[in-house]
């Protein structure tokens, strides 16, 4: 088959779903207008850890407009049968209103329903609780440890016992709160028993799979919506208990049901990062070959899920040390399950990671750029498996040279400017390459318009824009005349939109079904006795703006519309399908990030300056979105290294800073210039037919440190716990 010409893919467009955004026309979930809605307004929880012995709604049944009020008190019994498919954590689901327990401080224990939201949440405020208070364990510090997930190669503790460079720190992480701009919101109808739910969601079909699962239902019976997403992180990735709530109201009071939880419950009712402890240990030769390293980390879990993620990779990948020992063990405390939060686990491996190599960097006498170039690995270490791509020498020297790094004084605290102490910093990052099988619908219409279809999402990176640009080169049509669709479970599967992976996965089915649909085209055409391409070599026919052509006899062609329109069809249409067979080789993609910050010597006061990424990412398809999602990641960096921490009350394991004005995120005041570069031709097809190995968590990754490396360059201060906060400065 004679290659397309791509005209939309690498050219750097703007988002096509933009102007719906911008005018307020993009629907998020509880923006959907649903016929006789009425609302609910969840009561949780004023304890860490208990019973509930009573509740008292009579003053809130008493006011007009209050429908119903709901708790474990007259709730039915749900199904929860369990669903295979989930990614949730192995252990018992929070069961909504099924029982008396109390496992953390707002916990969801009832919920008011009214005909307006002012109703029902006065109502809510209405409901007396009485409780048998326990107290709570919420200190990751005091609280014992379940077992080791271990891992080891080498005999790291012998080798570190007689290596010449020995460093050993314990780096820590608060927790913090996806906290995206749109809230957690679901409008659920029944219909029968049928279930629609207009939700926030990461995932349309996990959530049809999971609410079915929990009303014991047939997974056809519930359909999921969720066409826009105004930011998740990861924190849309799981049907989290007030969907089941929405749903439990609306079949209760036979009305459809809005549930928008407010930002402080979203603290409560959805998930979070753990806390984290994360020891490191080094043994290194006085030429900076790592040959011993030792990671015992510890993270925070729920009482009732062990939540796990993907922590452990980078401390067995990403340098060549031969002896490696690591334990990874979860503290099971009275909170809400923790979830996946950007650049799941790699982001707190590379804060310890990084900045013990750069410790060790420091003790050494070694650029630390050096460094990490003289323990890069031929091959993946872990496993001995060849590495797909693998080109981080290149993101870090592209880097330094492009950052000014050789102008650096490696000396702590050599630099001034005025009050400020100004440093600069690295860090590498790395984040696994996600394959997972997807599905994409092509429909291609007798008046040269195509429909593309899959049941993904788009939390902001721009996957309506991207995919879109794929598909329109792959068949040959102007991007107008292309739409792409998504957001919905009866569209065909595809895995959650999270882990970096939808555009890889997505993309692959989808260029799959376009492929197919052109080729059935070309087939349709030279085979026409009709068509101008009759006979021609079905191998050499390429199509451009809608019209089929013999590649290089440009005249000899006709168009789809004249195709179609001709044979009688209304349409073609084919299932595009991407399934990533076993792989043979170690797949990550890989950053370098480059930091100069200002700390003001007198106050404490952090300023970062500057900031450079390099990414080794497999292809660019739409290089505009690609940098956004980079701009957005180094943002994001900047909060996770100078402002995000979620400050807990150990007393009652109450949330204190559960809102925006007392959790910081970072504002446009706080970022300075941010530049990402990302290298050329590094397309990767052994991950997959696109070449693509993913861009939003690697982007992430590697930032916080890189910060914190350059806080000590310009201070001579170690900072080893996120956030870095002015009084570990002063
Ligand atoms: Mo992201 S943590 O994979 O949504």
């Amino acid at each position: 088959m004679s290659p397309q010409p791509q005209a939309a893919v690498g050219a750097p467009l703007s988002r096509v779903d933009g102007r719906l955004k911008v005018t307020g026309k993009a629907t998020y979930a509880a923006e959907h207008d649903i016929e006789g809605v009425v609302h609910a307004v969840v009561v949780d929880s004023s304890i860490g850890r208990g019973r509930i012995t009573g509740i008292d709604t009579r003053a809130a049944l008493a006011q007009p407009g209050v429908l119903k009020v709901i708790s474990h008190l007259n709730a039915p019994n749900l199904a929860y049968r369990g669903n295979p498919e989930s990614y949730d954590p192995p252990g018992k689901q929070l069961r909504v209103f099924q029982d008396d327990r109390v496992l953390f401080h707002g916990q969801p224990i009832a919920v008011v329903v009214a005909t307006t939201l002012e109703v029902a949440q006065h109502a809510a405020d209405l409901v007396k609780v009485r409780y048998a208070a326990e107290q709570s364990s919420t200190d990751m510090a005091s609280a014992p440890a379940g077992p080791p997930v271990a891992y080891s190669r080498g005999d790291a503790d012998k080798a570190l016992a007689s290596a010449p460079v020995r460093l050993d720190a314990t780096y820590q992480q608060a927790r913090a709160h996806h906290n995206a701009m749109e809230l957690h919101a679901t409008i659920a109808r029944w219909d029968g028993d049928k279930l629609t739910l207009w939700d926030k969601s990461q995932w349309p079909k996990g959530t049809q799979k999971d609410l079915a699962a929990v009303f014991g239902i047939p997974q056809d019976s519930v359909h999921v919506i969720s066409p826009f997403v105004g930011g998740a992180f990861g924190n849309a990735m799981r049907a989290w208990p007030h969907i089941t709530i929405s749903a439990l109201a609306a079949r209760e009071t036979g009305r459809p049901v809005k549930l928008m939880l407010t930002r402080r419950q979203l603290y409560f009712g959805t998930g979070f990062r753990p806390s984290y402890e994360y020891r490191v240990r080094l043994g290194s030769d006085r030429r900076g070959r790592v040959s011993a390293m030792v990671q015992n980390l510890k993270a925070e879990t729920s009482s009732y899920e062990n939540f796990t993620e993907g922590v452990q990779h980078a401390g067995q990948m990403l340098y060549n040390a031969p002896n490696v020992r690591q334990d990874y063990r979860t503290v099971p405390l009275d909170v809400n399950t923790p979830v996946w939060m950007r650049g799941p686990g790699f982001a707190t491996a590379a804060f310890a990671l990084e900045s013990a190599m750069d410790e060790l960097a420091d003790k050494l006498g070694i650029d630390p750029v050096e460094l990490r170039l003289r323990n890069e690995p031929e091959e993946d270490p872990s496993n001995g498996l060849p590495f797909s791509t693998r080109r981080l020498r290149e993101c870090l020297t592209v880097g330094a040279r492009e950052f000014g790094w050789h102008r650096r004084n490696p000396r702590p605290r050599s630099t001034r400017d005025g009050d400020w102490l100004i440093g600069t910093g690295m860090a590498t990052g790395t984040y696994d390459v996600l394959r997972s099988p997807a599905q994409a619908r092509v429909r291609l219409d007798a008046d040269g318009t195509a429909l593309v279809e899959a049941a993904t999402s788009d939390m902001g990176p721009g996957t309506y824009t991207s995919q879109t640009q794929l598909a329109a080169d792959a068949l040959g049509l102007t991007m107008r005349n292309v739409t792409f669709r998504l957001g919905d479970s009866t569209m065909p599967p595809t895995p959650p939109h999270g882990g970096s992976q939808t555009m890889a996965n997505v993309g692959s089915a989808v260029l799959d079904g376009c492929d197919k649909l052109r080729t059935q085209a070309i087939k349709l055409a030279v085979e026409d006795e009709r068509s101008p391409l009759y006979g021609a070599d079905a191998a050499n026919i390429v199509v451009r703006a809608g019209r089929l052509h013999v590649r290089d006899n440009p005249t000899r062609g006709e168009t789809y519309r004249q195709l179609l329109t001709r044979n009688n069809r209304t349409h073609l249409e084919v299932l595009g399908s991407f399934t990533p067979g076993e792989s043979r080789f170690s797949m990550y993609t890989y950053s370098a990030t480059f930091a100069e910050v200002a700390v003001d010597a007198r106050l404490g006061l952090v300023r970062v300056r500057r900031m450079l990424g390099v990414y080794d990412v497999g292809r660019i398809i739409s290089p505009k979105l690609a940098d956004s999602q980079a701009l957005g990641g180094m943002v994001g960096g900047i909060g996770q290294a100078l402002l995000e921490h979620t400050t807990t009350d150990h007393r009652d394991g109450r949330i204190v800073n559960a809102d925006l004005a007392n959790y910081l995120v970072p504002v446009n005041a706080d970022i300075p210039e941010l530049r990402g570069i990302y290298l050329d031709g590094g397309e990767d097809l052994k991950a997959d037919p696109i070449g693509v190995k993913g861009l939003g968590e690697v982007v992430y990754i590697g930032v916080a440190p890189a910060i914190a490396n350059a806080v000590f360059n310009a201070t001579g201060r170690r900072v080893r716990e996120l956030p870095i906060t002015v009084e570990a400065l002063l």
